[in-house]
């Protein structure tokens, strides 16, 4: 028998941790060694419970979740969705502009494979949460890298996504608030990439998975607040991670804008919701309940609170290491620190994580992961208590500083 291997379609799908940081990770486990885990954003390994009254409602409405539901979502789920934007000042929300899926990933794959030509550009930033690129080229179309500016809190550079458009750019990205590097953008910012994307006649794909873990006073603001009738805005979000649902795998997308210009990619979108039949049903029940009922998100953001006492405990600690730097979160649940590369003169990050791993039994996510640029950056995630927070910055503080004496490279 021939051989089989992955197609072609693959060659360019890059996605946070796969190969060899992977591999060395389970070889490790089989040793029997215990790993700590920073590299992925799942809340429940780190002792996070989803709200009490959303686990009893996806079960109290098991017994009717037998079915398949409509392929856009279930009715009352999709109303939740449009009268919690009507709420933030979207009054034209309307039930039929939102689709449910499973997490906000399927609906990023669903989008572009629906939206996407061959060769059709489409801008991204770096960094960027690795889905969105990986699901680009799945579907035939170019992903092209707009740079975040870490001298400027990670704000998107305008001048440089205006130079990287041509004419076959069709549609603009933007995670806010941002994974990996924690920024929560500006109105002004939302303005000026709205103001861009009808300038250049571009659709807008607004990931705004984060958008109630914000610290510090920082305020969100939906894109599709600021794109009026004359740019389409596909607003993404879900129960995942503000929620802390990951696993129920429950997430929408909320089209808003010249709907009447979009009718033929709207019937494309509906061919393709169903092609897979439905989202997982008993999931759909949890998001009225999530979205109408006491936010119990509210209290882990604020001093005191879980998710902002580690964010800022990590981004001091990680600070305080010499040849770290690391902007400070100002949302989502993680620190994307630089080291500094006269310290640590880092050639391949992601031998730099299997180095760390293998060293430390700690894992991390290396920053061209996220199609950063440059070898001189990793994720932390922010997930777990503080005690253990510090033990691992512990670790990586140790690394670097073994790492920087055997560079020679240690200040007196
Ligand atoms: C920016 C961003 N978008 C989307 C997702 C996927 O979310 P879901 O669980 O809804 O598929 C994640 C998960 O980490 C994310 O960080």
């Amino acid at each position: 028998m021939r051989t089989i291997k992955q197609s072609k379609k693959l060659k360019n799908v890059r996605y946070d941790v796969r190969g060899p940081i992977l591999v060395e990770a389970e070889r490790l486990e089989s040793l029997g060694h215990r790993i700590l885990k920073l590299n992925i954003g799942n809340p429940a390994p780190f002792g996070f419970e989803a709200p009490q009254a959303i686990q009893a409602d996806v079960v109290h409405h098991l017994p009717e979740a037998q079915g398949y539901s409509d392929s856009r979502g279930i009715f009352s789920a999709r109303t939740a969705v449009a009268q919690y934007y009507q709420s933030r000042g979207l009054q034209d929300a309307h039930v039929d502009d939102v689709f449910i899926g499973n997490g906000v990933s399927e609906l990023i794959s669903l989008v572009l494979q629906t939206f996407v030509d061959d060769g059709n550009e489409i801008l991204v930033p770096a960094p960027d949460y690795p889905l969105w690129t990986g699901a680009v080229s799945l579907a035939g179309g170019t992903p092209v890298h707009y740079l975040c500016d870490e001298s400027n809190g990670w704000m998107p550079n305008l001048v440089d996504i205006e130079s990287k458009i041509t004419e076959n750019t069709h549609a603009m990205v933007i995670i806010n608030p941002n994974n990996p590097t924690g920024a929560v953008y500006s109105e002004q910012m939302v303005k000026d990439l709205v103001d861009l994307a009808r300038r250049h006649d571009l659709v807008i794909f607004s990931d705004e998975i984060y958008e109630k873990i914000v610290y510090n006073g920082a305020e969100h603001h939906h894109t599709a607040a600021y794109t009026g009738d004359d740019v389409l805005c596909l607003t993404f979000s879900g129960l995942s991670k503000a929620y802390r649902v990951c696993g129920y795998r429950s997430g929408w997308l909320m089209l808003s804008g010249p709907k009447h210009l979009a009718a033929d990619f709207i019937e494309g979108l509906t061919l393709m919701a169903n092609m897979r039949m439905c989202s997982n049903v008993p999931a759909q029940h949890a998001i009225q309940t999530a979205l109408g009922g006491y936010q119990s998100i509210e209290e882990l953001i604020v001093p005191g609170g879980r998710f902002y006492e580690q964010s800022m405990l990590a981004d001091r600690l990680l600070n305080e290491i010499p040849g770290v730097t690391s902007v400070r979160p100002d949302g989502a649940l993680y620190c994307f620190p630089r080291l500094d590369p006269e310290v640590y003169p880092i050639a391949d990050d992601q031998q730099f994580v299997i180095d760390l791993l293998r060293s430390k039994h700690l894992l991390v996510t290396h920053g061209t992961g996220f199609n950063w640029p440059e070898p001189d950056h990793f994720r932390l995630v922010t997930l777990p208590d503080v005690q253990m927070l510090e033990e691992a910055i512990g670790r990586i503080a140790e690394f670097l500083a073994e790492y920087r004496r055997a560079k020679g490279t240690s200040r007196p």
